[in-house]
């Protein structure tokens, strides 16, 4: 199955709100037929009235697949929509953070092909990453359709156990917040410092995104960088010594922060 049988047989998006449209703006962009679209949201935006795709009218019978994305409190109520589409040939992927996979067997059928799809924010910008599970109905060419279709929105990780889900949320779903509030502290410490705000946040925020592309796109690892640019007795590594604190620098805080992230994730998917 691939964008061919997509475009043919139709995907259907339930909730348009800033991830799906995010989603349907790559997919639109990337060739698939605005009329191959078919959108169920209560109150459609603007900007999807233009996109030429059918909203709110009859779903394909036998579309080829149908992504879940409103939010998990709402689900009880959207699911009902698409359960026709249970049991079938429908991939389904649900991009709810928290929401199991299970919880959608047994709304949708056991025999429902269902992939689970963690984003992040970035996706907004197509620079999200994602991890996706299916579960044991999804076939190999369903994988590489999920995986395809999310690469619209940035990168694509497969996960070999829904399990890892817990700690993924906790590293790349929730970890765009703590990059956020790492640029806000290293603003307001530049303050601290005596620089005026705007050029301190200025500072930070072009810093952190720099560091981030240099972290992706160099070949070197992120320790090797960070030694590259640590001259002994320096200024850098006198903040080093500060952050890399084995009792009270980063490697502690952000080790207690995902776990807490994780557990938290734990308990929601727990009820
Ligand atoms: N934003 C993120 O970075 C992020 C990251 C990871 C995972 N996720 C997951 O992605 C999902 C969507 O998040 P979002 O940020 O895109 O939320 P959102 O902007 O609130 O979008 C949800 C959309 O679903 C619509 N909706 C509500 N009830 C519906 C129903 N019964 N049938 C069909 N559509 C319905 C909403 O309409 P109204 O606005 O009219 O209620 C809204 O347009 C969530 O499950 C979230 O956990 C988001």
């Amino acid at each position: 199955m691939n964008m061919t049988d997509v475009a043919e047989r139709g995907l259907v998006l339930l909730g348009c709100g800033k991830m799906g449209s995010a989603m349907l703006e790559g997919w639109l962009r990337t060739g698939l037929p605005p009329l191959s679209v078919s959108v169920i949201d209560p109150d459609p935006s603007d900007w999807l009235k233009e996109q030429g795709v059918q909203i709110g009218g009859k779903l394909p019978k036998n579309p080829a697949v149908a992504i879940i994305a409103v939010k998990p409190q709402m689900m009880g109520a959207a699911l009902p929509d698409v359960k026709a589409l249970g049991n079938g040939e429908t991939l389904v992927i649900s991009i709810a953070a928290g929401t199991p996979i299970s919880t959608f067997e047994s709304v949708l059928g056991e025999d429902t092909p269902i992939v689970r799809a963690m984003p992040n924010t970035p996706a907004a910008i197509g620079r999200g990453i994602t991890a996706i599970v299916g579960n044991d109905k999804v076939a190999a060419d369903q994988m590489d359709l999920a995986e395809a279709l999310l690469l619209s929105v940035g990168d694509v990780v497969r996960l070999d156990d829904e399990d890892q889900m817990d700690v993924v949320t906790a590293v790349s779903g929730s970890g765009p917040a703590y990059v956020f509030h790492l640029i806000e502290t290293l603003a307001a410490a530049g303050v601290a410092e005596g620089l005026p705000a705007d050029l301190a946040m200025h500072l930070a925020k072009a810093t952190v995104a720099g560091a981030g592309d240099l972290a992706e796109h160099d070949d070197v690892n992120p320790a090797q960088l960070r030694a590259n640019v640590t001259s002994p007795n320096g200024t850098t590594e006198a903040a080093l010594k500060v952050l890399m604190d084995f009792e009270t620098g980063f490697p502690p805080l952000l080790r207690r922060a995902v776990a807490a992230a994780a557990q938290r994730s734990r308990e929601l998917a727990n009820g």
